[in-house]
């Protein structure tokens, strides 16, 4: 009977926030699940100004990140299971302070994320970013409540994370002539072997400024999911080290885009990559290991006596099955070490993935919805989620690298169609956005890039589909201040402010 009064007593004085006018969940974003107001017992009103008591309790109410924010005019009390909830909880206060200052409204709020893999993906590759720059997005995302920042940190035209085993890796592969003058052009690209007299550009991160954004990434419940690419797009892992190319591969000249891949059929390669993602596993101790796996062409591995002769040994009926042989070795490495692994969506149609690698789908999300009967996805299809598409009209946009994907696009994407079996959508473990960055030399751009489009994502990510695309304008428009105040960049909404 107790008990029953004071949950008549607790509904009484809950009141849903919209019959006050005001809605203060719409000053936050990503919007929580639930918002109330509650009316002050003794019936006095918030004072403004008034200092009040920051209490925390451990409590199991709201999941893995959940939070439950409860403000009244004497105390906030921030009730978690977990430290990324408590962080959450500050987040969404800072939020409601930004906008009502110290004259907070009596609410109390209930809130978690949908999904687990709250996502952006940056490409360091094709253009690099400084350690100073990298921790301003992280901040940022962890502000908003994302959680994974996959770090693209291997590619063609640039190698950026130093391996004390193979030094040349950074010494050579991550310089390249200078033409940041220029219109980005992949075949242009010239990484110079000997001395070179012309000006260089690049640039990596040495382990010690690695471990200090993981450091950096953990205080903010961010965890940085290094990717090394392979075994396509490594033109300048073979600059450094030509022997990882095929036999008869001119490699200054083949391996540019199309034509980049190492050879497989060497064990020394595979060597290679298990002695690079060791020290990349001790870097990073507690994220999962992206192996890259996409965009493979096989035709320097059937011009290759060394691939040839893996083929007819392993009896591998093509070269996609020997693909899928190379790249088994390495995951089996890695599930050794008892690491999650990720890998773009290729790898399921080698057969390869399973409960402990994640498929990461960029092409078509079906595709996703398939392997999501097998083990564990994260959606980013480029129709959606690629935001090195123009989300403008070409003429009135920086050079972008085509497409169209405006805020209104991102927000259509529903990463649980119906239909989708209950096993399926467990598996699937969430979305990211991918900044590729051939066309964006600054973070100032990359940013541009990201923001408003960033938005979308989060509302999705944290409730797990897209809902009322006006709110989310309304909201959006509400949050462009803090932006400015994080001087963070950002596309005008509908191109003006
Ligand atoms: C990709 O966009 N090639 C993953
Ligand atoms: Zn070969």
């Amino acid at each position: 009977m107790k008990t029953f009064s004071a949950l008549c007593l607790v509904l009484a004085l809950s009141v849903p926030a919209m019959l006050f006018g005001d809605e203060p969940g719409k000053y936050i974003l990503p919007e929580p699940q639930k918002v109330e107001f509650i009316a002050e017992a003794s019936g006095k009103a918030t004072p403004a100004g008034t200092p009040r008591t920051l209490r925390f309790v451990e409590d199991k109410c709201c999941g893995d990140e959940g939070y439950r924010l409860e403000i009244t005019a004497e105390d906030i009390v921030i009730s978690h299971a977990t430290e990324a909830g408590k962080f959450y909880a500050f987040m969404s206060l800072h939020q409601l302070r930004r906008h009502y200052g110290e004259a907070l409204p009596a609410l109390r709020i209930e809130d978690a994320p949908a999904l687990r893999w709250r996502g952006l993906h940056l490409d360091v590759s094709r253009h690099f970013f400084s350690v100073g720059e990298i921790k301003k997005l992280i901040a940022t995302m962890a502000f908003y409540k994302l959680n994974r920042l996959h770090f693209h940190l291997t590619d063609g035209p640039g190698w950026r994370i130093e391996i004390k085993k193979y030094p040349r890796l950074t010494q050579v592969g991550a310089w390249r002539v200078d033409k940041t003058d220029q219109a980005w052009n992949w075949r242009a690209t010239e990484i110079p072997l000997g001395e070179e007299s012309r000006k260089l550009y690049g640039g990596f991160y040495t382990q010690e400024e690695i471990r200090e954004l993981v450091r950096f990434a953990e205080e903010r419940h961010v965890t940085i999911v290094p990717e090394i690419e392979m075994p396509g797009h490594s033109f300048a892992a073979m600059m450094a080290y030509p022997e990882l190319a095929c036999s008869g591969n001119n490699v200054p000249v083949d391996g540019l885009r199309g034509k980049d891949m190492v050879c497989v059929g060497k064990a020394a390669t595979t060597q290679f990559f298990i002695d690079v993602l060791s020290e990349v596993a001790d870097l990073f101790p507690h994220s999962p290991i992206h192996v890259g796996g996409d965009e493979v062409w096989h035709q320097c591995w059937l011009d290759c006596p060394d691939c040839r002769a893996r083929m007819k040994r392993e009896n591998l009926k093509d070269s996609e099955a020997l693909q899928t042989a190379f790249m088994r070795d390495i995951i089996a490495f890695l599930k050794k070490q008892k690491r999650e692994i990720v890998a773009w969506d290729e790898i399921f149609e080698g057969g390869l993935s399973d409960a402990q690698v994640a498929t990461m789908v960029w092409r078509a999300p079906e595709l996703g919805y398939r392997a999501a009967e097998q083990g564990p996805v994260v959606l980013c299809p480029g129709e959606w989620l690629y935001f090195d598409m123009y989300q403008g009209k070409p003429g009135s946009e920086p050079l972008a690298i085509g497409g169209f994907i405006p805020l209104e696009k991102v927000y259509t994407f529903n990463p649980f169609p119906p239909n989708l079996s209950e096993k399926a959508r467990k598996n699937i473990l969430g979305i990211q956005a991918n900044l590729w960055t051939e066309y964006m030399t600054t973070m100032e751009h990359v940013e541009y890039m990201l923001f408003p489009r960033a938005f979308a994502l989060i509302d999705i990510a944290w409730h797990g589909k897209p809902r009322d695309f006006n709110r989310l304008h309304e909201q959006i428009r509400l949050q462009l201040p803090t932006l400015k105040a994080l001087k963070c960049n950002f596309r005008p909404l509908d191109g003006k402010e």
